[in-house]
């Protein structure tokens, strides 16, 4: 792990300012400070970071995230890797929360650029680019989180979710289920479409699976809980065999709501699937199996990308990253 400013800070009992102090304008600090900073650096072997020194000056030390749902622990681990990221070069992470809203998304914006911040970390509520592009043409970079959108020129750090709804669904496939449910959200949310198209395609290869579709107003627990309550409801002919949520909050409502009923079984009666594998997936009360999101790197490597995007505009680096997703198989689908 490479020398941090905060490294040096706590190594020479000073505050992480006055190394930047020492740094940058060692006029400003106490001579006997100046050289034992100075003495601290040489022994720690800390490097500056060009991005760090190339941070634009009257910017302020930050970064602004805006996620679409701060209560989602997806997205908190999301913000957790990239606020370790920015740590790193003495950054702070600026966290908004739009809950998939175009005016609060745009409030947000508005308050970085009045805080101006280094730059801009988004999972968009929509695909509309336009505001983005104003940010970004008032000098501040934006990097999309968990999010591609096509055809524009941002860089971007996502997963592909249609492959990743294609190993959920394969997996029910493979375990001998046919009769499958996505419970999804809005079909606005491009990781939802994106998760079913991939289902979709999966069980288009089996002659006689069949998969229906329960879209919910949004990913939350409760209405997983809903979901699960209007399968139960059915008569047990009309019950799926096999539930993939497109999320894991959907999943553990969904787990809830079949398991409060004593007369359905999970995995046996129905084999149930998520995405994100949060640490809840592990936790619940039929560990679930899920998709997993490398939600920290995804954070990290935003601030990454956000961070060279100013100190080599130019440089020969890949802008959009896409990781791959992981299934996780535990006991919601076993056997
Ligand atoms: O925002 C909805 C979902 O998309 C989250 O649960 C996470 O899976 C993200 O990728």
């Amino acid at each position: 792990m490479a020398v941090s400013v905060r490294d040096v800070a706590a190594a020479a009992g000073v505050s992480v300012g006055t190394v930047s102090n020492v740094l940058n304008q060692p006029d400003k600090v106490a001579a006997t400070t100046v050289e034992r900073v100075q003495t601290v650096i040489a022994e720690l072997g800390f490097v500056r970071n060009d991005a760090a020194r190339q941070l634009r000056a009257g910017r302020s030390r930050s970064i602004g995230l805006v996620v679409p749902d701060a209560g989602n622990p997806f997205f908190a681990d999301v913000a957790r890797g990239a606020e370790a990221r920015a740590d790193e070069d003495a950054l702070a992470v600026l966290l908004g929360n739009s809950d998939e809203n175009a005016a609060r998304e745009d409030n947000y914006l508005d308050l970085f650029r009045e805080q101006r911040v280094n730059g801009v970390l988004i999972t968009p509520a929509s695909d509309d680019t336009d505001k983005l592009l104003r940010v970004q043409a008032s000098g501040i970079p934006v990097v999309l989180v968990d999010r591609e959108v096509p055809g524009s020129t941002f860089c971007s750090v996502s997963v592909d979710d249609v492959e990743g709804g294609f190993l959920a669904a394969r997996h029910l496939l493979q375990i001998g289920r046919r009769r499958l449910a996505f419970v999804g959200g809005p079909e606005g949310i491009t990781q939802v479409a994106q998760r079913l198209d991939g289902a979709r395609r999966a069980v288009a290869e089996v002659p006689g699976a069949t998969l229906e579709v329960i879209r919910m107003p949004a990913l939350t627990v409760l209405h997983g809980r809903a979901a699960g309550e209007e399968i139960a409801a059915r008569d047990v002919g009309e019950r799926p065999d096999a539930v993939f949520a497109a999320n894991d909050l959907l999943a553990v409502g969904t787990l809830q709501a079949l398991t409060l009923m004593r007369t359905i079984r999970v995995p046996e009666d129905i084999a149930l699937v998520g995405y994100d594998d949060i640490d809840f997936a592990t936790a619940a009360v039929v560990p679930l199996t899920s998709v997993r999101q490398p939600a920290q790197l995804i954070g990290r490597t935003a601030v990454e990308l956000l961070l060279r995007s100013i100190s080599e505009p130019d440089g020969d680096y890949e802008r959009r990253v896409r990781f791959r997703p992981e299934l996780i198989v535990r006991q919601s689908t076993a056997g």
